[in-house]
């Protein structure tokens, strides 16, 4: 089996998940320079900040990275455009079917790499050509499916013949010895890199994460059709408890409007969005991407050579 790294021309088998909001150029940038493939996450981006945040990473690095396409943004058409124009060479995206631009990426010789939550959804998408498959389970930060990683993997392993990557619930070297041994080629990861050096999260959200124990999170909007995980607050708590008691879809999306960015920009940790997975617990210090990426990988090697050695079924 090809790892991950060979299919993309990282130094890791590892890619930094695209988050909106959070992922820059800048923060790309560093996580490419730190020998995963860093994705610039377009979710909370227009057009003109997505091709400056395009032009900054490539400034900032000449390994590979990659833009992570929210099908659902408003703008996805103009940003399937730009990505082209820009001579992006990796996409990544996520809710739902990239069908409609795939003959313009293929064109531009572009590997994408859709995020699936449901191996049915893999099986639905390889004819188009993707290149490999993110096989995302419910633990994960941010917008979520109902399958755990831990049964999803293996069933998109047996479902398609593209690669396929494993995210979420994925934080140090066991998760991701944990993912090669289900079939993955790789991992993304997102939450444990909220807690690093150079991620652009207000100091109260890297506080929050740190605090976070394995069973902080919550998700909202399982009811309305939107689940997203995130730390449990004031926010969170009241959002589900509407939601339970019947609130229609539009009230409560007023209560969330603008939420990611006061937790993000404004540190405000009570009403603000905290999108996090449950490797959260696992998080203990905040750390520069170099050391994230270069332990979680060393730690790999370890697991799956003490496995050989202590094991014998
Ligand atoms: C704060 C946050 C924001 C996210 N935003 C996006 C996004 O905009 N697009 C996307 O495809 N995935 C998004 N994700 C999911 C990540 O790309 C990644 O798949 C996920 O974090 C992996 O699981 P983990 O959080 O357990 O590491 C987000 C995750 C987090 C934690």
């Amino acid at each position: 089996m090809k790892l991950l790294n060979e299919i993309l021309g990282t130094k890791y088998p590892i890619i930094q998940g695209g988050m909106a909001n959070i992922a820059t150029g800048e923060f790309a940038a560093a996580c490419s320079n730190a020998g995963a493939l860093g994705l610039i996450g377009s979710g909370g981006m227009d057009a003109d900040s997505l091709r400056e945040n395009i032009r900054r990473c490539r400034a900032l690095t000449d390994k590979p990275f990659g833009v992570n396409i929210m099908l659902m943004h408003p703008q996805a058409d103009e940003f399937a455009k730009i990505v082209v124009e820009e001579g992006v060479k990796i996409v990544t995206t996520g809710a739902g079917n990239p069908g409609k631009y795939m003959a313009a990426w293929k064109a531009a010789d572009i590997t994408v790499i859709p995020v699936v939550a449901a191996a049915i959804l893999a099986k639905h998408l390889e004819p188009l050509g993707i290149d490999a498959v993110i096989a995302e389970g419910t633990e994960s930060g941010g917008h979520v499916g109902e399958m755990t990683t831990m049964a999803l993997v293996p069933q998109v392993v047996d479902a398609v013949h593209v690669p396929v990557i494993a995210a979420g619930g994925i934080a140090d070297g066991r998760g991701l010895a944990a993912a090669l041994a289900l079939g993955a080629c790789g991992v993304q990861v997102g939450t444990c890199l909220l807690a690093s050096t150079e991620c652009p999260i207000h100091e109260n959200y890297k506080a929050a994460l740190l605090k976070a124990r394995d069973s902080d999170t919550i998700v909202t909007g399982r009811i309305s059709g939107t689940p997203v995980r995130v730390l449990k607050n004031r926010m969170s708590r009241e959002y589900v408890r509407q939601e339970k008691a019947g609130a229609d879809k539009m009230a409560l999306e007023r209560f969330t409007l603008g939420s990611l960015r006061k937790a993000v920009f404004d540190g405000d940790t009570e009403s603000g969005s905290l999108m996090a997975g449950q490797a959260a617990g696992l998080l203990h210090e905040v750390r520069p991407v170099e050391e994230i990426f270069a332990l979680m990988v060393n730690d790999a090697k370890n697991c799956i050579g003490g496995l050989h050695k202590e094991i014998t079924l």
